[in-house]
């Protein structure tokens, strides 16, 4: 008899990326790829970067529905990593949440969502854990909390089952705090000022966050029908971030603040500046996302020193010097 029948195969698990050009997109699909999963990874445009291995790309907008659901077959996962333009969440999420749940449900697969810090509101507490009270005092957090109360009216009433993973700032990939502002001018040797240097604030590195997606997905089978999980990352002032920036690059940096006051008659011209700027708000508030119930789930939570999650923001020159990575396998 042959060995191998007692070792019956793994069953083949499937995830659909929704998303997945963009920034938690592509590092999530890179993890589940690494994970053994099968992934179909949907975006409209071609996605750069792709990891080699069980990716298939579903090329289709996520509102063309009925092309998803036959594409895909069988999923046993959707990582919803759809985020529309950013000044126009009024008029595109509810269409996208829509069609989510409507692709959820006809696949018969557990959706998995980035939440973010949004849904506290202006005036948020210093730790935030999944109790929490959500407070729709800014536009986007009334969005959001819109949102994420669809998917879980959807778990009660389509038994679409959802897990929420709310995580701060991402580190990692372009368009973000961090390369739009904070480093900038790092290659003069200017560290930006978002507010208050001292103040902790919530950040979350793309590969940890989406190894944490992993490590969800597989555990799905226990979670109720509608779950959130804190994603706890970094708690981190800006003080830290330079200090880390000051010892990856060996000396130190000059500290200016960002130019608010120019950036707000910028925006009078561009709608995305304009939505970006009302949430300066959470630069002066100290916040950290509690990650004891995540722990609880799945064990250690997946953490890269901070020193090197930030290599990528360094300036060309400084990202290859062997001193810098030198110093990050010691101290880190
Ligand atoms: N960025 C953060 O710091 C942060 C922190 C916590 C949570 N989150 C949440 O994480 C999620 C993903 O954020 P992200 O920063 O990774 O997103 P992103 O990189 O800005 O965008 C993700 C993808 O959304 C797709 N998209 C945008 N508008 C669309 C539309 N109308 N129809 C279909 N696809 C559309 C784009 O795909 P195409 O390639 O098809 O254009 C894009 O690649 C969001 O819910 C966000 O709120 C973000």
């Amino acid at each position: 008899m042959n060995n191998l029948n007692f070792f019956p195969a793994k069953p083949e698990k499937t995830v659909l990326v929704l998303g997945a050009a963009g920034r938690l997109g592509l590092a999530a699909t890179k993890a589940f790829v690494h994970a053994g999963w099968t992934v179909w990874a949907q975006a409209r445009k071609p996605i750069q970067g792709l990891p080699r291995g069980r990716v298939k790309v579903l090329q289709a907008d996520v509102l063309e529905i009925d092309r998803i659901i036959e594409s895909c077959g069988k999923v046993d996962v959707i990582v919803h990593a759809i985020n529309p333009d950013y000044a126009r969440w009024d008029l595109l999420l509810p269409p996208i949440t829509a069609a989510v749940l409507h692709i959820a449900k006809a696949l018969n697969a557990h959706v998995m969502i980035p939440g973010n810090v949004y849904n506290f509101g202006q005036e948020l507490p210093e730790m935030l854990d999944e109790g929490t009270a959500f407070v729709a005092n800014t536009e986007k957090a009334s969005q959001r909390i819109q949102m994420e109360a669809s998917f879980s009216t959807a778990a009660d009433e389509l038994g679409v089952s959802t897990v929420v993973i709310r995580a701060g700032d991402f580190i990692g990939g372009r368009g973000t705090w961090l390369d739009m502002g904070i480093t900038k001018n790092l290659h003069k040797a200017v560290f930006t000022t978002m507010g208050p240097g001292h103040l902790p604030h919530a950040w979350a590195y793309l590969p940890d966050l989406a190894k944490v997606f992993v490590l969800v997905a597989e555990k799905r089978e226990v979670l109720p029908r509608f779950d959130v999980l804190h994603f706890p990352g970094y708690r981190a002032s800006q003080l830290e971030l330079q200090s880390a920036f000051e010892q990856l690059m060996g000396h130190p940096l000059k500290v200016k603040p960002m130019p608010w006051g120019l950036m707000k008659m910028i925006a009078w011209f561009s709608p995305m500046l304009k939505a970006v700027l009302k949430m300066r708000y959470l630069w002066e508030r100290p916040h950290q996302l509690s990650g004891d119930k995540l722990l609880r789930l799945i064990g250690p939570i997946p953490h890269t020193p901070l020193k090197l999650a930030l290599r990528e923001y360094l300036p060309k020159n400084k990202k290859s010097q062997p001193r810098a990575l030198a110093e990050i396998s010691i101290e880190s």
